[in-house]
């Protein structure tokens, strides 16, 4: 059987789409392993629950750093000592810098709430609400320099109803987000994989 790809995933925050990750990945047939958990913020509910799901994961705390540049450092020196491949932000509230996203070019996948192209950036549930739509969603998207706005790799789509707040509209996507980023990344992985067998170095 071919080597499962190696994934990091990357959190700020409670970790529910990192679960969904881990979780997924115990499938003996995924095709993805997820080998490291790191958050830029020490305190972060996500890092205890990953070692309580068994997997390694630790603070890169940003405050911990002089800067962006020392911060970006660091975490690029823990991904490459955990021979890491694939990394997924999943809820990870740093905008990385250009010089990171093209060292990881082309290997760094994100979940974004909302149906890009639209609504980038923060607060698009109750954005959603304010501008009326009648449907929203989910998008999984390959990051580059310029936010939220890399190839989209998966989108899921959930209706806006007559009532929703911004809570019953979040939660409604959140269930999207933990069915598409786990099918989105097996399917990353697999294709992944598959390109560097054609092409060994
Ligand atoms: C999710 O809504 C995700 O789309 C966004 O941040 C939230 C993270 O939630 N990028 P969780 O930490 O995965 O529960």
């Amino acid at each position: 059987m071919s080597p499962r790809v190696r994934t990091a995933v990357l959190i700020s925050g409670r970790g529910s789409n990192m679960r969904a990750l881990i979780e997924a990945a115990r499938a003996p047939e995924f095709s993805a392993e997820i080998v490291l958990v790191l958050s830029d913020i020490s305190a972060a509910p996500g890092l205890v629950l990953a070692r309580e799901l068994g997997v390694a994961a630790e603070a890169v705390d940003f405050r911990a750093h002089p800067g962006k540049p020392a911060f970006e450092a660091a975490l690029d020196a823990r991904l490459s000592a955990g021979t890491v491949e694939i990394v997924c932000l999943a809820g990870f509230m740093r905008v990385l810098s250009p010089a990171f996203v093209d060292r990881w070019r082309g290997r760094i996948l994100n979940i974004h709430p909302s149906l890009l192209p639209g609504l980038r950036g923060l607060n698009t549930h109750e954005r959603a609400l304010a501008l009326g739509l009648a449907e929203h969603g989910c998008t999984v998207h390959l990051v580059t320099a310029e936010l939220d706005a890399g190839p989209i790799l998966a989108q899921a789509r959930v209706p806006v109803f007559a009532g929703d707040d911004a809570g019953a509209l979040a939660a409604r996507v959140l269930r999207e987000e933990h069915r598409i980023y786990p099918q989105a990344l097996d399917d990353f992985a697999r294709s992944s994989r598959a390109e560097a067998e054609s092409h060994p170095r």
